[in-house]
């Protein structure tokens, strides 16, 4: 549902406003919209470190679209199950500032580099929203109402979800497109290993709770989520973020490897 924000509710409560002031604000809000998320994703990441740069980068990060009622009934979702891919249309809820700057700093040009806002798909926009298309692999519908099952997703958990529209190939798939800056995937080039005893909590949560977490984990850190200023330090760096609850810690392991040193529960040590 869209709603206005309609500017004679303002009149009624801003009675002591002088004029000018309240043309300003009746502009403001006429000029503005209202949008109700129709849903909430939950994803495996819980934190924005070690999220790709884009949807599809890494086929295994899994989340589910919760959709709220009344978006939920089989009816919105009938027929959706036959494409393969959705756009989905979010709010970078964690990325809301007062002020927005003309020009920003991609991970992708080292973060040395500015480029205007509207050539960068940067969380920090004039209005946060973002666009990612992500594969569909199911739909659930139980006692009536219905959440979708996606893949390769970069999106954070608790994303609240503005419209989900099918990704339709002959239109969206541009083929002779030019991609600016951006234009060639990033190559995943570091080789991930596993301590054995990582190796050993990773086999345990996949069985317990998590299965193809060693995949998850293998294409996260092959993306190297390192901030671009870590990346050329030397010595024994170590990282940790969080996938699902569980809290993935790693190390640089000679110029082009990095290995996974364990797997704890979040809030647990040994
Ligand atoms: C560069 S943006 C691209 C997002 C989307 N595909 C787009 O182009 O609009 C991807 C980054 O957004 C961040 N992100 C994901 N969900 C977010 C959220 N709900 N709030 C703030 N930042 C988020 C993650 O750090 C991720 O690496």
């Amino acid at each position: 549902m869209v709603s206005y924000s309609v500017g004679f509710i303002i009149v009624l409560v801003v009675v002591d406003c002088n004029r000018d002031q309240l043309i300003r604000l009746l502009v403001k809000c006429m000029d503005s919209f209202n949008f109700r998320p129709i849903g909430v994703i939950h994803s495996c990441y819980k934190e924005k470190f070690g999220i790709p740069r884009q949807a599809g980068l890494v086929q295994a990060a899994k989340a589910s679209l919760e959709l709220h009622p009344p978006y939920d009934c089989p009816d919105a979702v009938a027929e959706l199950r036959d494409f393969s891919h959705v756009w989905l249309v979010f709010v970078f809820h964690q990325a809301m500032r007062e002020q927005w700057k003309p020009t920003v700093r991609p991970p992708r040009l080292g973060g040395n580099r500015r480029v205007g806002v509207f050539a960068s798909r940067s969380p920090f926009r004039p209005n946060p929203i973002g666009l990612s298309a992500v594969t569909l692999e199911e739909i659930r519908c139980v006692r009536g109402h219905c959440s979708l099952i996606l893949g390769g997703v970069d999106l954070l958990e608790g994303t609240p979800v503005l419209d989900i529209k099918p990704y339709v190939p002959y239109a969206d798939s541009l083929v002779d497109a030019n991609g600016g800056f951006a234009a060639k995937a990033p190559e995943a080039e570091l080789k991930v290993t596993f301590s054995e005893t990582a190796a050993r909590q990773c086999r345990h949560w996949e069985a317990e709770r998590y299965p193809g977490l060693r995949i998850l984990i293998e294409q996260v850190l092959s993306t190297d989520p390192r901030p671009a200023y870590r990346a050329g330090q030397g010595g024994v760096q170590t990282f940790g973020m969080r996938l699902y609850d569980l809290d993935v810690k790693w190390r640089v392991q000679g110029d082009d490897g990095l290995e996974v040193s364990g797997l704890q529960l979040v809030g647990k040590e040994d």
